[in-house]
């Protein structure tokens, strides 16, 4: 028997869905059940009937799905997947700053830990941020952690963000040399990049979106040729999805270490092992959980 029949096998016998995000590497993406962004993986969580749910992601990924599906199982596939923005606030330091603009609502990122959303208002995924800022009922927003994405809502609200200074390293490498380049030498492509980009190279491209946007708007557009601001796993699925288009990174592909740790044989072992489960205490749980059902009823 190959792996994937193995997979499969285990699969069937334990009543377990495999999750993956879009920055997988390729053999991971293939064998997933339901590949997609943030948003879209917290929904199929919540939703699923699976027993068991293996998470092919980074950390912050799987808690959202445990404290989405309290009553299943959730494992990620390696231990240390983690994405660094996470931990780039800590509870500590939220409180100050709740203590320091008492009128203001907490809005995070998914990309952080369980214990920043239990600190917080609502979350919000980069397809959904813009809707969910203006949802919010205050006049100021603290915007945890991504002060790229928090910059680019900022845009499309009245409201006064307060941006903490969290970022990510992957995205924060597109160049805005490397997209004036591309504009230059190839006027007809298309250049879409992340909210997790920096303002400069925000601003030469002509569309901003999350991974799942990113795949939507690859399908539609009648573009033949596309420059991608985002991490290259993503690059991998538009091609395979799009054969008649063709897609390149916006500069060198960019890498995010935490995705790419699991391979085909770690999604086994996951599953044989029934390693590495999420494990949350349920006071944050459960003020975590009303911050992220808060999101998805928005
Ligand atoms: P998406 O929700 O757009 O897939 O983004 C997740 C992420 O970690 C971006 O770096
Ligand atoms: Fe975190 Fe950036 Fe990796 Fe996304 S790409 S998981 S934000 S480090």
């Amino acid at each position: 028997m190959n792996i994937k029949e193995k997979i499969e096998r285990l699969k069937n016998e334990k009543n377990a869905v495999i999750l993956a995000h879009n920055y997988q590497v390729s053999e991971v993406q293939k064998i997933a059940d339901f590949l997609g962004d943030s948003l879209d993986l917290s929904r199929i969580a919540q939703d699923t009937n699976a027993r068991i749910i293996v998470f092919a992601g980074v950390r912050f990924m799987a808690e959202t799905a445990k404290i989405l599906s309290p009553e299943k199982k959730v494992l990620l596939t390696r231990k240390l997947a983690g994405c660094p923005m996470a931990n780039m606030i800590t509870p500590h330091q939220l409180k100050r700053w709740k203590n320091k603009y008492p009128d203001a609502k907490v809005v995070s990122y998914v990309n952080t830990t369980a214990r920043i959303k239990a600190e917080s208002y609502i979350c919000c995924t980069s397809a959904n941020a813009i809707k969910i800022v203006n949802s919010v009922d205050a006049q100021r927003i603290i915007f945890v952690p991504d002060r790229n994405l928090a910059n680019w809502v900022s845009r499309y609200t009245t409201k006064e963000i307060i941006p903490i200074d969290g970022y990510c390293y992957v995205h924060e490498r597109f160049r805005k040399e490397d997209a004036l380049r591309t504009r230059e030498r190839f006027p007809d492509a298309a250049i879409i990049v992340h909210p997790e980009c920096k303002k400069e190279v925000i601003d030469l491209a002509d569309e901003v979106f999350s991974t799942g946007g990113m795949v939507k708007f690859a399908r539609k557009t009648d573009k033949k040729v596309i420059f991608v601001g985002t991490e290259e796993g993503l690059i991998a699925r538009l091609k395979r999805e799009n054969p008649g288009k063709e897609f390149y990174s916006l500069g060198p592909p960019r890498m995010c270490r935490g995705m790419k740790m699991t391979r085909i044989e770690d999604v086994l072992h996951s599953l044989e092992k029934e390693i590495y489960e999420i494990k949350i205490p349920d006071d944050i749980m459960e003020r975590a959980g009303s911050a992220l059902e808060r999101m998805l009823k928005v």
